[in-house]
């Protein structure tokens, strides 16, 4: 069977992936910040994206790995009010060089897949053509998130594997909230049929859950 890894898998869209590959019968690697209950063709990892001597490189071959674990502090902040510098760099920690550094950790394992995949679970916020305000330091890290995947497909191509940037959808999650559009089956289910296309030829795409190429 494939091998999927997801990071911030305990909660949100993330567990909604992992449940969705389980029940595929996936060898899942799941990663979380605290301690997580046993679970069937799951092997639970801790890990907090932020901290290097937190990344343990797991065993290869890696089908597939999904940099889903990511905040968003500056939700309702105005400027003078919020946008603080710390936010900025636990935003950045998380967002950006989080994503960096599990894929940097988990690189010889996808690379021993016949045809590895990294999946960036990125955001509409991060485009530029779109800019309605607001949000700065999560759109700033966002956008950072998707210029490394867009980057990073073009040194790995070569190497055949396919890095794609994705919209999750507006989802109704602890950082979606109650009001958002979809709810995580939808978002889950459209992302994943999203990492079965990726492939060499679509590698570095900005895509929104439901198969839209999505605005840089
Ligand atoms: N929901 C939306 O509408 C929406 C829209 C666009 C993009 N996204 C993106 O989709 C992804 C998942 O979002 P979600 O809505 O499922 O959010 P969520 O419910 O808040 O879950 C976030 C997940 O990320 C983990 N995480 C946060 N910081 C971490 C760190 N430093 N190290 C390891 N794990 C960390 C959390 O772990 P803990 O439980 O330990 O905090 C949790 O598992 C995020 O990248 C988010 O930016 C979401």
């Amino acid at each position: 069977m494939p091998k999927v890894m997801i990071t911030g898998a305990n909660r949100g869209i993330g567990r909604a992936m992992l449940d969705l590959y389980v029940a595929r019968g996936w060898d899942c690697i799941a990663t979380s910040r605290q301690d997580m209950p046993a679970q069937e063709n799951v092997t639970w990892v801790n890990l907090d994206v932020r901290d290097p001597n937190s990344h343990q490189t797991i065993e290869g071959p890696l089908d597939l790995l999904i940099c889903n674990a990511g905040v968003y502090l500056d939700k309702g902040a105005t400027i003078g009010n919020g946008f603080s510098a710390s936010d900025w760099s636990e935003t950045m920690a998380a967002n950006v060089t989080g994503v960096y550094l599990t894929i940097e950790a988990q690189l010889d394992a996808v690379r021993q897949s016949k045809a590895g995949k990294i999946a960036i679970i990125s955001s509409q916020m991060a485009s530029s053509t779109n800019a309605p305000g607001g949000s700065y330091i999560y759109r700033a890290s966002k956008a950072a998130a998707l210029n490394l995947g867009r980057n990073l497909s073009s040194d790995l191509k070569s190497e055949g594997i396919a890095v794609g940037i994705y919209h999750p959808g507006w989802v109704q999650t602890d950082m979606g909230g109650g009001e958002a559009d979809i709810d995580v089956a939808t978002a889950s289910n459209g992302l994943i049929a999203r990492f079965e296309e990726l492939s060499i030829e679509t590698t570095g795409c900005f895509e929104t859950w439901d198969g839209r190429a999505h605005p840089y």
